[in-house]
């Protein structure tokens, strides 16, 4: 929504353009990032480097699921035992490595847990993740351990080496640079220097030198844990959200550059082209080649950065995280969708979302009061514009205090709601996690305990929205149950109605008085943890006590399925909330680079991600904000929103010819949401991208891998590239070798084909370039409805768009659209097919919900592709046949009204005129 520094950027408004670097540590001015690129560079350098790490053979045990020893650290006199486990998770090897405490070191230590951060995992992961057992061999200088007939890891004694293998093929190695580096703990400042050996540096270790962190104690000293991943012919890397970046990584080890920073901050007008810090962090990298896909998954909360570096040959990443453990998990698989889905079976995929939170949402901060949310709701009406739902920022509260509402300017919300509800619209409202002093709910959860503390176990203060505030701690568990207390059906915030859902914002936690903007790193979660280890999760943990708390709220109604959008976010976050890429400019090189971010996040199973249509600062010409319209249609999470000091900018507000044109592309999402909803349906089961870079259909052809300004709609066909300069009026686009296309221009399928390399031609401002690929079918709903709810019983349209071969295939995904009685089997799955004889469908339906469905029809079939001409088609379904109308004009067949109903299994014969030859099945 908003900045933390919002006062400082309205004095600076005019002058000043980016983001304020000087708040953000750089690697030199973080201790640990300095000290473990230093590391590097000194054993690099070293020829000689003789690492002092070794895996103690004498330590290793055996078990069915894991194999278990020590790492031994030789460090002046003391040696340093660093316990560590290998297993197998969901069919990916895993090691984790913790180090044995030496009581007497961190003994003076109070308040803190002394513990190295051990429960990353518990929010990350979905629940009951799956062991397997794995087979080995002790080799005299290696283990070699294998799982299943393609896997296989070896580890090397000394120096400490792993070596990845997919189909005895080595595709990853850990640690072949050495820079593997464990900062254990040491009593503080006495000796520390003396201790080190010669690739290491003080710098920093027990003071932290940042201007505005000087408050940071580090009570443990260093702690740091830093290893080298090697991709073995690998020349793309992508992931690790979130950074306003391209999708290809850059290469950043060098001096000059800095590395890709993973720490949940409150960034505001972020520069573009940077490996900054931002709202959330998703340490999943991915790296891609034409027969296989290996992921880094790093499970680790803390600060990390990761230095990317690309050789002609192989890819590096270095990554190094403030404190916790060395945790990660490798993936290798032959793509990058079954990565996706292995990953997915440990993280959870994402939630299927309710149909509604798919359509278009519109939000300003703010809308001022009920006459003005009623107004803004009725004019979409009176335009003839769809939407689901409209959003109030913090301003609707009470003095920002959660769980109220300033009276006089909504004095009768449910009464609003209700208003709303009559035509199938929603209401977004947004609940931070800091809680104003002095107010009955912070005082509950002080009282209870379920506060964020300072560095001296009391209570902590900050700055945010409503002045002096309080945290919610939602790493305890006891505070979800506290936290749902406030959404209680009965109580009378929400107004027992079922078309409010929640907006957490300010969850990095924002703190306007902290650090770098968020909160101090010596803050004391519940268990007596360090905030620092687990700052990346605090957003994902607040957000998922929302959901919980909707979750039981909804119980009531029938509309069960919450939607929480967050800010914040970390890997798990997929499972319960949607996010969107945080205060952007009003600038065309911030809709350029909102393609990138969403597509990076659905690289790693956040799909539902948008960015804020128009931008958040600033004043959009008329030509920028349709074209935003006209790219955002596409984003998963399709949201109009602006900043408090930006003039209104509605659909209406830029007038003809403007409106008309944004009007077409938010009905244009409409059409499409059938294949958006199918999308997420995919997503949900096996991690899918919704939004999808164009390399995953085509990994022989490496021209896609840099392609960031062109992606398809889930696996559709649909390929979209919108114009996202100013005047653009040319479009181009780029097919992959050996695919074929058809003009899909504006969602209306031609005859014209179009073959590999790229195809141009001129566009106008009404231009949305599309194409859609050959061998595809795509389910629409083309009639203009108010809302998402009120387009239930339409009938759909199928576009049909033959190969080379004259085949088709596509499906399409439907249930309830807001409850959860699709987990009970009440949902259906449409397998289409067509062949040069005729189309089929092929029906996969509960009782219940084939009833449900049961007036829904394909009203219209539309064919492109067709070899010869088609002269008459026979239906049949349910054991009757009928003679369909079918007609041809420019090359296009249409099937007018074929009256099959969706809920069983139909097929369409075609009568061909003579003269034409076709193949059998
Ligand atoms: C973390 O470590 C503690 C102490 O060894 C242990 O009891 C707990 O089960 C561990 N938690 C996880 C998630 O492994
Ligand atoms: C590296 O990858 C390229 C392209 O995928 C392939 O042609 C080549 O054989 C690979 N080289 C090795 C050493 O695996
Ligand atoms: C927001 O701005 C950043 C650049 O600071 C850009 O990379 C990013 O793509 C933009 N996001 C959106 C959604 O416009
Ligand atoms: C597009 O605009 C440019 C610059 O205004 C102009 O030179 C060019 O001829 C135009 N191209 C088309 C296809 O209209």
């Amino acid at each position: 929504m908003k900045s933390s520094l919002f006062i400082t950027f309205i004095l600076f408004f005019t002058t000043v353009s980016a983001v304020k670097e000087y708040l953000f540590k750089k690697c030199s001015q973080s201790g640990f990032c300095h000290r473990n690129r230093h590391f590097a560079q000194a054993v690099e350098s070293d020829p000689e480097y003789q690492s002092p790490y070794s895996i103690d053979v004498s330590s290793l045990s055996f078990a069915d699921d894991s194999i278990t020893g020590i790492v031994k650290k030789v460090h002046g006199l003391v040696d340093v035992d660093f316990p560590f486990k290998i297993s197998v998770i969901e069919g990916n090897f895993r090691f984790q490595l913790d180090e044995k405490l030496n009581s007497d070191v961190v003994d003076t230590v109070k308040h803190v847990n002394k513990q190295r951060y051990n429960e990353t995992e518990t929010f990350a992961f979905k629940q009951n993740v799956a062991y397997h057992p794995l087979t080995g061999d002790q080799l005299e200088d290696k283990l070699v351990l294998k799982y299943g007939d393609d896997h296989q890891v070896e580890l090397e004694f000394y120096p400490i080496r792993f070596s990845f293998l997919y189909q005895n093929k080595v595709q990853l190695t850990v640690n072949d640079k050495q820079f593997l580096n464990l900062e254990h703990r040491r009593k503080e400042r006495e000796g520390s220097t003396s201790e080190l050996l010669s690739q290491e540096t003080s710098f920093d270790m027990f003071q932290d030198s940042f201007a505005d962190s000087s408050k940071d104690t580090l009570p443990l000293g260093p702690e740091s844990m830093a290893i080298d991943f090697n991709f073995i012919n690998f020349t793309h890397v992508y992931g690790i959200p979130e950074h306003a970046d391209s999708l290809l990584l850059k290469h950043t080890r060098s001096k000059d550059k800095e590395p890709y920073r993973l720490y949940n901050v409150d960034i505001f007008e972020y520069d573009l082209d940077s490996r900054l810090a931002m709202y959330g962090s998703i340490p999943f990298l991915l790296g891609i080649k034409s027969e296989v896909t290996v992921g880094v998954y790093w499970i680790n909360s803390a600060d990390t950065y990761i230095d990317i570096e690309y050789s002609s040959s192989n890819t590096l990443s270095h990554w190094m995280s403030e404190n916790g453990l060395l945790d990660f998990i490798i993936i290798i698989e032959p793509t990058p969708y079954d990565a996706n889905s292995q990953y997915g079976k440990i993280s959870g995929n994402a939630a299927l979302p309710a149909l509604f939170s798919l359509g278009y949402h519109q939000c300003r901060w703010n809308y001022n009061d009920q006459k003005d949310v009623l107004e803004v709701h009725k004019k979409f009406d009176t335009y003839k514009i769809p939407y689901d739902t409209i959003w109030l920022d913090i301003e609707y509260t009470d003095e920002k205090k959660y769980f109220t509402w300033k009276k006089e300017a909504f004095p009768n919300p449910g009464k609003m709601m209700q208003k709303l509800d009559q035509t199938g619209r929603n209401l977004v409202v947004i609940i931070d996690p800091h809680l104003k002093d002095g107010y009955s709910v912070s005082e509950e959860f002080i009282t209870k305990k379920l506060v964020m503390k300072d560095n001296s176990n009391q209570a902590f203060y900050g700055h945010c929205w409503p002045g002096k505030s309080v945290w919610i701690d939602t790493t305890n568990p006891d505070a979800t149950p506290a936290w749902a207390g406030h959404f209680a059906w009965k109580s009378p915030f929400l107004a027992q109605a079922a078309n409010v859902h929640i907006w957490n914002d300010m969850n990095e936690p924002s703190v306007f008085s902290g650090p770098e903007t968020v909160a101090p790193k010596d803050n004391i979660h519940f268990n007596n943890w360090e905030h620092r280890s687990v700052h990346n999760l605090y957003g994902m943990s607040y957000h998922q006590a929302t959901y919980n708390a909707m979750k039981a709220r909804l119980k009531h109604s029938n509309r069960q399925r919450p939607f929480v959008l967050t800010r914040s976010y970390f890997t798990g976050s997929q499972r319960t909330a949607a996010m969107w890429t945080g205060d952007n400019m009003s600038k065309w090189s911030y809709l350029q680079a909102s393609i990138p971010m969403v597509l990076t996040h659905n690289i790693v199973n956040m799909p539902f991600s948008g960015a804020d249509v128009g931008g958040f600062f600033g004043d959009p010409s008329s030509e920028l904000l349709t074209r935003w319209y006209q790219t955002g249609l596409f984003y998963p999470f399709f949201r109009g929103h602006a900043h408090i000091d930006s003039p209104r900018r509605e659909p209406w507000v830029p007038g003809e010819p403007y409106t008309s044109i944004i009007r077409d592309a938010i009905k244009l999402r409409y059409v499409l949401l059938p294949v958006f909803y199918t999308g997420f349906y995919h997503a949900s089961e096996t991690g899918r991208p919704v939004m999808k870079p164009m390399f995953y259909d085509a990994l022989d052809d490496t021209n896609t891998y840099k392609i960031d300004d062109q992606f398809m709609v889930g696996d559709s066909g649909i390929l979209a590239k919108p114009i996202t300069e100013k005047g653009g009026n040319v479009s181009s686009i780029y097919i992959p070798q050996g695919q074929i296309y058809y003009d899909f221009f504006n969602g209306e399928i031609s005859s014209q084909v179009f073959t590999s390399g790229y195809v141009e031609r001129p566009v106008e401002l009404t231009d949305i370039p599309m194409l859609l690929k050959g061998g595809s079918i795509i389910p629409l709903k083309t009639r203009y409805r108010r809302s998402s709810k009120l387009m239930k019983n339409d009938p759909y349209t199928l576009v049909i768009a033959l190969d080379e071969n004259g085949q088709a295939k596509g499906d399409l995904y439907i249930d309830d659209g807001e409850s959860f009685s699709y987990q009970n089997g009440e949902k259906s799955y449409i397998g289409f097919q067509a062949v040069s004889e005729g189309i089929s469908a092929s029906v996969s339906v509960s009782e219940e919900f084939s009833r449900q469905i049961e007036s829904v029809t394909v009203e219209k079939i539309v064919i492109v592709g067709v070899k010869g001409e088609i002269s008459a088609v026979i239906i049949e379904q349910e054991g009757k046949k009928w003679n369909g109308k079918v007609s041809e004009k420019d090359s296009v067949t249409t099937i007018k009204n074929p009256k099959v109903k969706i809920n069983s299994d139909w097929e369409i014969k075609f009568e061909y005129k003579q003269g034409v030859d076709h193949d059998e099945l």
